[in-house]
């Protein structure tokens, strides 16, 4: 996209921490925001904040809800005409070893996590390419979600966030629709007092820091924001929030690499296999072709 004046945005989870960064930076780009969550004070106070600076509208929503979801998308085709970027970033936190974790503690995060992120693309991507106007799809993984960092249940969530938006990227290549996938490192917000999980847990906190620490390195939620408007403005694929994470993805993608059998490609199976499998999205975003 490349004016966001005058159009609107939806962010999930919009009422607090990266979402909230999100909603100030669309804000200030000139766009109408519509911010959900499920915690009516976070709700009434982020709105009334963002009311003070631009378009701003606060509505209950739990991304588990389907029918909530459908909901929403027609009060927003009837009040503003429907919606131009969507932001899927509502979420919560759940570190716990996976021999700690339970079966309905997977089915909780999974279902926020993931499903939820797939619940707010399917009802609301028919309804933006009908409408055929350039939108925007964001959704908020973790840089965990590249790295594999521990907490697996949360791990695969968001690795099955990133997956889910790189094949999303290719489905849409020749439509108006642009995709983003975020990967924030550690944010400035309250995700450590979420919802509680079904339960009862063990807290842990990532990589065992000490929370002083990670409060005093992590980045400011309106940072992230600002990195989400320039991505949606120039279509870009990855949202990667720290450059302190290029050694940490370096190493994981040479890992991968340094396992691929060391032969001499068949050449009929590589015709095959690169048929199947090839992304045009991974040449656009190494600037191999031009949108
Ligand atoms: N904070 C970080 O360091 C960090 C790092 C990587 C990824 N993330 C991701 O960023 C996203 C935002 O989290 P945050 O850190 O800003 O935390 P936050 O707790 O400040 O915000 C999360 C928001 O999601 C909402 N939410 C939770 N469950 C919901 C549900 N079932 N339905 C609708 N809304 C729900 C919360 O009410 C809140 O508004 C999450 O997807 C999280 O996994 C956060």
């Amino acid at each position: 996209m490349r004016d966001l004046r005058g159009r609107t945005a939806l962010v999930t989870g919009g009422d607090s921490g990266i979402g909230l960064g999100i909603a100030h930076a669309v804000c200030d780009a000139g766009m109408s925001v519509v911010i959900s969550g499920i915690v009516e004070e976070t709700l009434e106070k982020a709105g009334s904040e963002l009311a003070a600076v631009g378009t701003a509208h606060a509505v209950r929503l739990d991304v588990r809800d389907r029918a909530g979801f459908a909901a929403l998308a027609d009060r927003m085709d009837r009040e503003f005409g429907g919606v131009d970027v969507l932001v899927n970033n509502a979420g919560v936190g759940f570190l716990a070893p996976t021999t700690e974790a339970t079966f309905e503690q997977w089915d909780w995060v999974l279902d926020i996590n993931l499903t939820g992120v797939f619940n707010g693309i399917r009802t609301f991507l028919p309804r933006m390419l009908a409408a055929g106007r350039p939108g925007h799809i964001v959704s908020t993984a973790s840089i965990g979600g590249l790295l594999g960092a521990p907490g697996s249940t949360y791990a695969a969530a968001k690795a099955g966030v990133v997956g889910l938006m790189e094949a999303l990227a290719a489905e849409l290549v020749d439509t108006p629709v642009g995709v983003s996938i975020l990967t924030p490192g550690i944010v400035r917000t309250n995700i450590h007092n979420g919802p509680p999980p079904p339960g009862s847990v063990v807290v842990h906190t990532p990589g065992d820091a000490a929370e002083t620490d990670l409060h005093a390195a992590a980045m400011p939620p309106r940072e992230v924001g600002d990195r989400v408007v320039r991505a949606i403005l120039d279509e870009q694929l990855y949202v990667i929030t720290h450059a302190e994470h290029r050694e940490l993805l370096e190493r994981r993608f040479d890992a991968i690499l340094r396992c691929v059998p060391d032969e001499q490609p068949d050449p009929r199976r590589a015709g095959v296999e690169r048929l199947i499998l090839h992304n045009p999205v991974y040449d656009r975003a190494l600037g191999r072709t031009a949108r």
